[in-house]
């Protein structure tokens, strides 16, 4: 599995390191060369010319910025931006992303419009019909209406959050934040806070869930939906009114006088992890799913994966191969072509495995049932079911409903999971294409390398180091691996292309 897989991960690397590094660098020296504003009002247009990030509305001081933000190789996004860390702290994210080659705009008419010459309204805060755009020093851009005694807020961004939350900002029931990659999700239900795993046309699978504990206060039904906000003394407080919160979620440096800048993202390996910021970098102050449970996290290993907490951390679920299935979506409804392994639905093989069990169990839904042999029948007749794991000691049988992702290793063979595999049809003309992308990349790379000469051997350096570092030895796919975490501008839509 060696060469075969780690050309692609180094070419990978190499190309998020360039991004990386030599962007930003260009964007400091040129940001003087742009007209910014402190408010903007209506009539406004202005189009990106200067990438990775060209600044169009500041605040006064200085710390946050809204602009036209570079995202993967090509791809344009609208963003608040942290300068001093370069870190996005809110997103527009359009449902078909702009280009930079494309002639985008940016334009405010009452409302704000992302629209591109060829495809129209790329995002648009919807009609609403403001007077001013500011950005605020909390890093929330508002649409205000003038009017006495105060201007009344139209839209904010604070309340359509990206993946993170910021200090002070209310993350209500009707708001969800959804990771970089927008895999995972995380939203309010009536008395809980709990994070998901997004899979198009399949229910959401919850993985992490904290109950409001209501020690100082209780939640009333009928008193409206519960809040939650990052305070500055270090906790996520779960709210239903300001006065006293029905939950404190502290962090680390919870009440240490700790003075600056706090966020909560939801990080593009399913964690939600709290930073600081600390006059040079952000430091990271709480993890949802600390690294002693780091199985729990429902894509550890990838899919098919299993998770273990020794080393090496990931394995496949099937041990007759170091190469797990491809990661697969939807369900096994579609088509019926009436093989024995079909009914009325996918083609797709099975494979079993001891010792294993659903990460966050308790979490799960379950019947109880007489054998293993009923367990698997009740999955196998049912195209919506992935797989299943049977406790024959309990007589529980937990149906996994979304497309395999990683399992834990469980210390006891009383746990039995069944394991479906869809069969592929045309693997053969997709290796192809994949070996064609990695040429692709190969020669772009290369041309890049002769072109810097000199930056080459500190790239090489740093891959070498990082592999030393291990991040390089695993089963471990890339969009599941938090590389770079809490630094800013991570290459997304690079990554998820990359993987097709
Ligand atoms: C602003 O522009 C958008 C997109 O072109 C348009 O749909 C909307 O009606 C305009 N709003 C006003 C108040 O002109
Ligand atoms: C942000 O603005 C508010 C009022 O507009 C002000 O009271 C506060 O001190 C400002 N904070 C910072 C960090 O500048
Ligand atoms: C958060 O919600 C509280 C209570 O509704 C409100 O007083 C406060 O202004 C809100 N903060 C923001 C930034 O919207
Ligand atoms: C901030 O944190 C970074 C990383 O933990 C550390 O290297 C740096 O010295 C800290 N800076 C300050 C001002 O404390
Ligand atoms: C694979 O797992 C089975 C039990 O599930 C075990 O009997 C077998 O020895 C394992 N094979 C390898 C190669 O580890
Ligand atoms: C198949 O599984 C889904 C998801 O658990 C369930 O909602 C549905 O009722 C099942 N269908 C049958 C026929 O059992
Ligand atoms: C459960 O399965 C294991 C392994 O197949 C077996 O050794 C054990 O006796 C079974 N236990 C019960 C209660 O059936």
């Amino acid at each position: 599995m060696s060469a075969k897989i780690k050309l692609p991960k180094l070419l990978h690397l190499l190309l998020l390191y360039i991004i990386h590094t030599t962007s930003w660098t260009a964007a400091a020296a040129a940001t003087s060369s742009f007209s910014q504003f402190q408010l903007i009002n209506r009539g406004f247009s202005v189009t990106p010319s200067q990438s990775p990030f060209q600044p169009i509305l500041n605040e006064p001081s200085g710390v946050f910025s809204l602009g036209f933000l570079k995202v993967g190789s090509s791809q344009l996004d609208l963003a608040v931006i942290h300068l001093p860390s370069r870190q996005p702290v809110w997103r527009a994210i359009p449902a078909s992303p702009g280009s930079w080659d494309n002639s985008v705009t940016f334009s405010f008419n009452g409302s704000l419009v992302l629209s591109d010459s060829g495809n129209g309204v790329l995002w648009s805060t919807g009609s609403v019909d403001g007077d001013t755009l500011v950005l605020l020093n909390s890093s929330n851009l508002q649409i205000q209406k003038a009017g006495k005694p105060a201007a009344s807020v139209l839209w904010q961004s604070f309340d359509f959050p990206s993946d993170t939350i910021m200090q002070g900002q209310n993350f209500t029931s009707k708001a969800a934040l959804f990771s970089n990659n927008q895999k995972f999700s995380m939203s309010l239900g009536f008395d809980y806070l709990a994070l998901y795993m997004e899979f198009p046309g399949v229910a959401a699978p919850r993985y992490w869930k904290r109950t409001a504990l209501q020690a100082k206060a209780r939640i009333i039904q009928g008193k409206g939906p519960i809040y939650a906000r990052v305070n500055p003394t270090g906790f996520l407080g779960l709210y239903q009114t300001e006065a006293v919160p029905v939950d404190v979620i502290s962090f680390d440096t919870f009440n240490r006088g700790i003075p600056d800048l706090r966020r909560l993202t939801l990080e593009s390996d399913g964690n939600l992890k709290a930073y600081y910021w600390n006059g040079s970098s952000w430091v990271l102050d709480f993890k949802a799913i600390p690294d002693s449970e780091a199985c729990q996290l429902l894509s550890a290993c990838g899919a098919y994966g299993l998770c273990r907490l020794e080393d090496p951390m990931c394995a496949c679920l099937d041990n007759t191969t170091a190469i797990c299935p491809p990661a697969d979506s939807g369900n096994l409804c579609s088509s019926g072509r009436g093989s024995s392994s079909s009914v009325g639905g996918d083609d797709y093989t099975v494979f079993r495995t001891k010792g294993v069990e659903l990460p966050n169990k308790e979490l799960a839904g379950y019947h109880k049932v007489g054998s293993l042999e009923e367990c698997e029948q009740s999955c196998e007749r049912n195209c919506s079911c992935w797989g299943a794991v049977y406790n024959n000691v309990s007589g529980f049988c937990y149906s996994i409903d979304y497309p395999i992702q990683t399992l834990v290793e469980a210390g006891n063979v009383q746990k039995t999971g069944y394991f479906k595999v869809r069969t592929r049809a045309s693997s053969k003309s997709k290796s192809k294409s994949k070996a064609g992308m990695v040429v692709l990349l190969t020669v772009g790379v290369l041309v890049f390398l002769a072109a810097t000469g000199f930056g080459a051997y500190r790239v090489w350096n740093q891959i070498r180091r990082r592999s030393q570092d291990g991040l390089d030895e695993s089963t471990v796919e890339w969009p599941y691996k938090d590389l770079k975490s809490g630094s800013s501008f991570r290459s997304i839509e690079l990554s998820e292309s990359f993987r097709k």
